[in-house]
């Protein structure tokens, strides 16, 4: 795959094949690619958190919420649902704000999954205290983002955004995913 067609398949995806387990040694090595990435003052101050038992999926599930704009629709159900999560966290004993970093570790990642056949979704609404606690975390590390990671099962299509339709994702009558984009002339300024 090219890079173009890679960016392009790398979608958020929200449904899965949840029997299409992650095994942790795949998730390692995504945080390896988070690794070599750049990072402001080179402090390197993110820590990751790694997922792929279903019983810890289930109880990570239940603090990530996905599709705010679909509003008929509560989230994956059961067989559906990410088969792991690589939850980024920001190590506060090294600097106090970590969203660019998180950002460029999780496009990353899920750039690499992508390239072997994954994909997944970020999630920043997720319940933090509720989340801290389950994973009964240090006072130093704070949850920044969450990546959740499956095999995909849906399709997501871009098209170009248009002031009627609006900036909402939605799927169609079929449930085909569909992402309106901002057009390069819209997005270009000068
Ligand atoms: C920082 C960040 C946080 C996001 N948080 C959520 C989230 O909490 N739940 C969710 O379903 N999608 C979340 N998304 C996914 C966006 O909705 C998605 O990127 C957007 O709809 C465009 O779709 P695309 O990624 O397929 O291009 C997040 C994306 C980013 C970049």
């Amino acid at each position: 795959m090219n890079f173009s067609d890679l960016v392009l398949k790398n979608r958020s995806y929200r449904r899965f094949d949840q029997s299409v387990r992650i095994p942790r040694e795949f998730l390692v090595s995504l945080v390896g690619l988070a690794r070599i990435s750049p990072s402001p003052a080179n402090l390197q101050a993110l820590k990751f958190w790694l997922v792929s038992d279903a019983e810890e999926c289930e109880q990570v599930f239940k603090n990530v919420k996905f599709g705010g704009y679909l509003k008929d629709w509560g989230g994956p159900i059961e067989g559906e649902r990410p088969s792991g999560y690589i939850i980024i966290l920001g190590d506060n004993e090294i600097k106090p704000i970590f969203e660019i970093d998180a950002g460029i570790a999780a496009q990353t990642m899920l750039l690499g999954a992508t390239e072997q056949g994954f994909g997944g979704c970020m999630v920043k609404a997720f319940k933090r205290e509720s989340l801290r606690e389950v994973l009964g975390l240090s006072e130093n590390l704070e949850i920044v983002l969450v990546i959740a990671l499956g095999k995909p099962a849906e399709i997501s299509l871009i098209e170009d955004f248009d002031e009627v339709k609006g900036i909402e994702y939605y799927r169609n009558v079929v449930g085909v995913h569909h992402v309106p984009k901002r057009t390069l002339d819209e997005l270009i300024v000068h």
